[in-house]
Formats: structure tokens, C-alpha cells, sequence
């Protein structure tokens, strides 16, 4: 009797971690996946008890909260602390919607506000500081440079990849794809998302699935490197940037500002690359003054490596 009963665990143990196998997150693999009682396969991101829909992207505010914890447990082991900073990593707020909450805060109760890619978009302030409704980035510039090679690719294949790949990987809808440039070697992808209905997946999801898939870092669970190929030849990246350009101007105080540059603007890159923070710096350092700084146009910025359009 005793021996059956364990004969029908152990099968019932085998069962449960064959499902398991099974039971896996396609779009995001900072998830713990569970087949419940009735067979459905359940995700939840690690370190909480969020659920996680894997048809579709999760949200980039949900996916800084794994990243935190993954963090948090390599640095216990012993492995050294490398993403913060470098990528403008924060543990944030979200909202149960996965966005992030107008307002962030340190540990150390320094509060900021974010647009809805999370970026710093104000000086920092106490806990008093009010940041309102969180501002729609309604435009991301991503920008990539691709290895040498012995000739140029043509611009409209280069701009009909990489739209396949923005369209079935990352579920984006082609009419938030504004344009795709290309000047050897150069690529500059303009999204734009204005308003988006609950369905529509967010470009600033888009882009920061994208930016590690170009850092070898998938997010996706299958880790397979991000397959972009131009009539048959591999699309190699060596550089990546991204812009963030918000409906409303971002407000920094040019005193505030001048240390951390960089935070509100060149938020990601692959490679040091300092072009347009050093631009604006210069168009700051002209007016000299404490006045609050507008950016709209980011044409009217752009380093002269990069011209795209
Ligand atoms: C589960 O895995 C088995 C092999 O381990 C496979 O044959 C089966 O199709 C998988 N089921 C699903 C729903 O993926
Ligand atoms: C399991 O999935 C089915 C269909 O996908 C759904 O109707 C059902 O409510 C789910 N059950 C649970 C417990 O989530
Ligand atoms: C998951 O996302 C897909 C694609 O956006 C959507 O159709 C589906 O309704 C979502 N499921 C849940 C449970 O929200
Ligand atoms: C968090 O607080 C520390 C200590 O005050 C500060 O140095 C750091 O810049 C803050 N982080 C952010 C993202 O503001
Ligand atoms: C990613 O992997 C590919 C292929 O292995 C390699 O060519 C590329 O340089 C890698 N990129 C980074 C940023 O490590
Ligand atoms: C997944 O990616 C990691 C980090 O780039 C790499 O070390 C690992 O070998 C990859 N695994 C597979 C199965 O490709």
C-alpha cells in the first residue's frame, strides 16, 4: 500500500516538473511560471506576484523591477554590480497597470519625475516635490551603426528588416513606425506613438526589448540573438542610442542640470558616445543663465555625425 502511495507521488512529481518544463514565458524570461490545478500555465515576474501576460510585451517598468531583484541577488553572490548606472537603472514605482508612476524615489527619498519611459524628465526634490499626470513620450529616436563592411547595404532593404522585425518580434504596429534612415553606416529609427489604445504594445516597451536584444541580453525566453538580416547578410550593430522626446519639454534648471546631463538624454548607449549631451551643454553654457530649458526639436540638436535626416 505504503509503496504504491510512493509510486503515484514520484509519478505525480515527474508530471509536475515535465509540465513545468513545458510552462514557459515566450516574451519574457524574468518570470516563474507555474501549470496550475486546471492545466494553465501561470507567470509571475520574479520578486513579486505580478502577473505577467506572455502574448505580449511587459512593460519596461515591470522588466527595471526584475532587473532590480536579479541584480540585487548577483551582487549577494558575490558578482559585481555592472548594469547600474551604465544603463540608467532604477528600482521604480509602477503602477498595477505596469506604468511607471509619475514619480520616482530613492531610498534616500531624492524624487524625481519620469515620462512613460521611465526616463528623468526634472531636477531632483524631496518628497514634496508634485509631478502631476506622467508625461506621454511620444517620439523615440533609436540610433544604431553598424560594423564595417566592405559596401554600403541598401537603405529601403536595411528600412524593410528592420520594420519585420519591429512589427512581428516586438508585436509594434507599422503605423507607430514613422521613418527608417539609413547614411552608411548609420540607421536611425523614428517611432511615434501619440496616443495608444490598451491593445497597442508602448514604443518605449519596443525599445527597451530591442536595446537588449542588441546587447545580447534578450528578454525573450528562447535567447536566440536578434535576427536581423539584409538580403541575407547579418545586420552586425556596434553602437546603439536612444532618444526619449517627450509631448511636454522636460524642466531642468541649467545649474542642476550641468552634472548629469546625460541622465535626461543620452540614456542608453552601447558605446561611450557623447555627441548630443555635449551639444547641449554648449547651447546651455551660451545663455548662462538659471532658466528653465526646453527641448523640442530634436532636429535642431543633433551632432553632426548623425545626419540622418
Ligand atoms: C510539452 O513537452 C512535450 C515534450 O516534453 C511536447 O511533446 C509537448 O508538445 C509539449 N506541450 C506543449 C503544450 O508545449
Ligand atoms: C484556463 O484557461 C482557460 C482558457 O484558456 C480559461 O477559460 C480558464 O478560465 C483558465 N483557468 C484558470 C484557473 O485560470
Ligand atoms: C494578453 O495580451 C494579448 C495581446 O495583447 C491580449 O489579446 C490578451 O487579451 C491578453 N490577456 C490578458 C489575460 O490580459
Ligand atoms: C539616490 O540617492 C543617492 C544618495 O543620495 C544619490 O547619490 C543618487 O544619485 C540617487 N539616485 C538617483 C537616481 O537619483
Ligand atoms: C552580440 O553577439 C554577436 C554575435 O555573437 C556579436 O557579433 C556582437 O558583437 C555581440 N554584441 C555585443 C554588444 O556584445
Ligand atoms: C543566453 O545568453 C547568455 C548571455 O548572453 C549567454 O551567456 C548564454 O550562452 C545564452 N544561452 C543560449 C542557450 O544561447
Amino acid at each position: 500500500m505504503e509503496l504504491l502511495l510512493r509510486l503515484c507521488l514520484a509519478l505525480i512529481l515527474v508530471g509536475a516538473s515535465s509540465a513545468l518544463n513545458n510552462c514557459t514565458c515566450a516574451t519574457n524570461k524574468w518570470t516563474v511560471c507555474a501549470q496550475g490545478g486546471s492545466g494553465n500555465c501561470t507567470c509571475t515576474l520574479v520578486g513579486s506576484n505580478h502577473k505577467v501576460n506572455c502574448s505580449t510585451l511587459t512593460s519596461k517598468c515591470l522588466l527595471m523591477q526584475a532587473e532590480m531583484v536579479l541584480l540585487k541577488e548577483k551582487h549577494f553572490w558575490g558578482h559585481p554590480w555592472e548594469l547600474l548606472d551604465n544603463d540608467g537603472i532604477y528600482n521604480p514605482d509602477c503602477e498595477d497597470s505596469g506604468m511607471f508612476k509619475a514619480r520616482q524615489c530613492n531610498h534616500t527619498n531624492t524624487c524625481w519625475c519620469v515620462n512613460t519611459a521611465g526616463v528623468r524628465r526634472t531636477e531632483k526634490g524631496d518628497k514634496s516635490l508634485n509631478c502631476g499626470e506622467v508625461v506621454r513620450t511620444s517620439w523615440i529616436y533609436i540610433e544604431l551603426k553598424h560594423k564595417k563592411r566592405p559596401s554600403t547595404f541598401s537603405g529601403s532593404d536595411i528600412a524593410n528588416a528592420l520594420k519585420h522585425v519591429l512589427e512581428s518580434r516586438y508585436q509594434l504596429r507599422s503605423k507607430y513606425i514613422a521613418a527608417i534612415k539609413y547614411n552608411f553606416p548609420f540607421i536611425q529609427i523614428r517611432l511615434n506613438q501619440k496616443q495608444k489604445s490598451r491593445c497597442d504594445v508602448d514604443i518605449a516597451d519596443v525599445a527597451y526589448y530591442f536595446e537588449k536584444d542588441i546587447k545580447n541580453n534578450s528578454i525573450f525566453h528562447s535567447n536566440s540573438t536578434l535576427p536581423v538580416s539584409v538580403n541575407g547578410h547579418a545586420l552586425d550593430v556596434e553602437e546603439l542610442q536612444i532618444y526619449y522626446v517627450d509631448e511636454k519639454p522636460p524642466v531642468f534648471c541649467m545649474r542642476q542640470l550641468l552634472p548629469d546631463v546625460s541622465t535626461m538624454l543620452t540614456v542608453v548607449t552601447l558605446t561611450a558616445g557623447c555627441g548630443i549631451a555635449g551639444l547641449l551643454i554648449l547651447r546651455w553654457l551660451r545663455t548662462r543663465k538659471c532658466k528653465k530649458t526646453e527641448m523640442t526639436e530634436m532636429d535642431e540638436i543633433r551632432a553632426p555625425s548623425l545626419q540622418l535626416s
